[in-house]
């Protein structure tokens, strides 16, 4: 069994999704061994607790810095080793410790076409809002493997979404969500399990799926 560990912070959507396909077996010997939320009281707890999926609340605000809850974290995944560790939604950065002991084995969900509207203070709302103000015609969501930055380590999957006229920050956000994040997620979740990425400097290589 492929354990993953869930780290979220809000409505948990992309929790779900991954939820959803270990449910109706799309993802097949696929077990999400945790869920940690960084604040609580979250919907993402909720779906978890619904699931019968341990979540354990480590609250970011009762951490002086990054250092300190890096290594909360770290302990807690010694104690509990998992395959694969998801930020789904997840609104802290890591620190060096747990990237270290899981380089490669880190993954995010970037609700953008990335390097575009990405980094430091671009989460929630605030990718939409940029796209939007910028003028694109697509955006969309990307899931690449997580390092010391926000948002800059090597690209696995991007699946983009059409600007529409009328788009609102919100409904771009509901779109992108629904038909590029929760798709790709899971995805990436799969591949990764089956051994089919290879990672080779900044791009990653992914195998054919032969089983099909
Ligand atoms: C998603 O847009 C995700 O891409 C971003 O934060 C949002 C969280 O959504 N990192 P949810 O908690 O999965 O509903």
């Amino acid at each position: 069994m492929f354990k993953l560990a869930v780290f979220v912070s809000g409505g948990g959507t992309n929790l779900q999704a991954l939820l959803d396909r270990i449910a109706d077996g799309t993802l097949s010997d696929i077990a999400i061994e945790l869920v940690v939320a960084s604040k609580q009281n979250t919907r993402a707890q909720q779906r978890a607790v619904q699931a019968g999926i341990d979540c354990v609340v480590m609250d970011r605000s009762e951490y002086a810095d990054t250092l300190l809850y890096d290594q909360a974290l770290s302990r807690l995944l010694t104690d509990r080793p998992v395959d694969l560790i998801v930020l789904a939604g997840f609104m802290c950065l890591l620190g060096p410790e747990l990237v270290q002991a899981y380089r490669n084995r880190i993954i995010n969900i970037h609700p953008s076409l990335i390097p575009a509207f990405c980094g430091h203070g671009l989460y929630g709302i605030r990718p939409h809002q940029a796209a939007l103000e910028y003028g694109v015609k697509l955006s969309g969501a990307t899931v690449h493997f997580v390092d010391e930055h926000y948002d800059t380590g090597p690209i696995l999957i991007q699946k983009s979404v059409a600007i529409k006229n009328g788009d609102t920050p919100e409904l771009l956000q509901k779109r992108v969500m629904e038909e590029a994040e929760q798709i790709i997620l899971p995805q990436a979740v799969s591949m990764i399990a089956a051994g089919r990425v290879r990672i080779e400097g900044r791009r990653t290589v992914i195998m054919e799926d032969d089983s099909i």
